[in-house]
């Protein structure tokens, strides 16, 4: 699996170091919240122009926010290497979707907890990634929520029934246990957060998480 770490849990006082001690990660996953769509507010597009400075990773750019058709112009702009956003957060999914792609940027979109899979179903040919929120989106260090791995499942399904192109991402809750367990249901790519900057040896416990 790929790790792309969410450096949401990181000590913002060093943000520098905090970046390179997780520089064996090939991605890296801005956690973006705006205060509405999500309660918690992080940071917007000029943190992912100052990363770029110091990092040549894949920008794996999530979009807690709503209205993210107004923003995604912003995002290109600075460098995102593929951006997510909410089924929830805007009308028309599919034309956001070819707008990001019209750009060479690759496109996602996630879903909430409570939001049914299913609801993807016209989405999938069209789609880079699907990011499945396996906590409620908003802050991390939460618990993995159980019925995220169904949702896995089923895409994992859908792609080998029809020979879609998208990669799994599963963002919340992730640790050595929840890994092996989201890979075995079809997960490519997991975020982890908390877990890895809880943790002293961060590039060693990402090559482990990436091979469970
Ligand atoms: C929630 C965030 C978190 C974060 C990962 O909105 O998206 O899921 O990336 O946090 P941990 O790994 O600490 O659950
Ligand atoms: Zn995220």
């Amino acid at each position: 699996m790929i790790c792309s770490p969410s450096f949401l849990s990181c000590d913002f006082s060093k943000l520098e170091t905090e970046i390179k001690s997780i520089n064996h990660a090939k991605w890296l996953h801005f956690d973006v919240m705006d205060g509405i769509f999500v309660d918690n507010i992080t940071y917007d597009e000029k943190m992912v122009k100052k990363i770029k400075a110091i990092s040549s990773q894949f920008f794996d750019v999530h979009l807690m926010i709503i209205e993210p058709e107004k923003h995604i112009e912003e995002y290109i702009k600075v460098g995102a290497d593929l951006i997510t956003f909410h089924l929830e957060a805007t009308e028309d999914s599919l034309e956001l979707i070819k707008k990001i792609k019209k750009s060479n940027v690759k496109a996602g979109i996630s879903i909430k907890p409570q939001t049914s899979v299913e609801s993807l179903d016209h989405l999938l040919p069209y789609l880079d990634l699907i990011l499945i929120m396996s906590v409620e989106p908003g802050k991390g260090g939460q618990k993995f929520i159980e019925d995220s791995l169904p949702k896995i499942s089923y895409l994992s399904r859908k792609k080998q029934l029809y020979n879609y192109n998208y990669l799994i991402e599963v963002d919340g809750g992730i640790n050595l246990e929840t890994a092996k367990r989201v890979r075995q249901s079809g997960c490519d790519v997991i975020v982890v957060g908390s877990f890895l900057f809880n943790s002293s040896n961060r590039n060693q416990l990402i090559e482990e998480l990436e091979n469970v």
